[in-house]
């Protein structure tokens, strides 16, 4: 009888160790889509309007970044890249990525950041995220735009990503504020992740 209380308790003992290791060890990832060059509405830019917020939210919430870059760059003027950008959408293209998709078996909650392109997320996103697999993974978005804040984009998400969770409540910014108003993207940021139970 004694054997079998102590292997009783020894087993409630590591079923809650592993729940805590299970605490522990859950972690973010930001991973971020941000193009730099000449912008919509300010001007020609070394680092993208998206890239600005994602690194406020991977220093919020203490995660892992990984910027998605596209094999074949996309054209430093404006109205070329729209261009090139909006048969993309149109074709439901899968631009090929930079380097190795990250791994992200050891990641349950993924920060998703994007500029709005042509009311979607930006095709070699979808690339990336097709690759690097997120079924089972929590997605929550973040987007700069000039007007069209999230759009339909977090609905395409979950619809491009049936078994991953999509958040839909996601974080929009104008571009324009990104680049240039720090203490605003602080504050809008740390609005959406108290909004979401990730920030006290
Ligand atoms: C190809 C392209 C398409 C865009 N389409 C939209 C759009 O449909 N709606 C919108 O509000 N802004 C649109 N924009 C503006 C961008 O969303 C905005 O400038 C954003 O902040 C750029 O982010 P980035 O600097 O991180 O790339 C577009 C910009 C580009 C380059």
């Amino acid at each position: 009888m004694r054997n079998i209380t102590k292997l009783f308790l020894g087993g409630i003992l590591m079923l809650s160790m592993s729940s805590i290791n299970a605490a522990e060890t859950a972690k973010s990832i930001v991973i971020y889509f941000s193009r730099t060059g000449e912008n919509y509405s300010v001007g020609v830019i070394k680092e993208g309007n998206t890239a600005k917020v994602a690194k406020v939210v991977a220093a919020m919430t203490g995660s892992d970044i990984f910027e998605v870059k596209e094999a074949d760059k996309y054209p430093v003027n404006y109205n070329e890249c729209i261009a090139r950008a909006k048969k993309e959408v149109q074709t439901k293209a899968r631009p090929a990525f930079l380097g190795t998709a990250p791994d992200l078996s050891k990641y349950d909650t993924i920060y998703l950041g994007y500029p709005n392109w042509w009311g979607d997320v930006p095709m070699v996103v979808y690339t990336l995220l097709e690759k690097a697999k997120v079924d089972g993974k929590t997605i929550l978005p973040f987007c700069t735009h000039e007007g069209s804040g999230l759009g339909a984009t977090a609905k395409k998400l979950a619809k491009v990503f049936p078994k991953a969770k999509v958040e839909q409540d996601g974080l929009a910014i104008y571009g324009h504020v990104a680049q240039k108003d720090a203490a605003a993207v602080k504050t809008a940021v740390e609005g959406w992740l108290k909004k979401l139970g990730k920030l006290k």
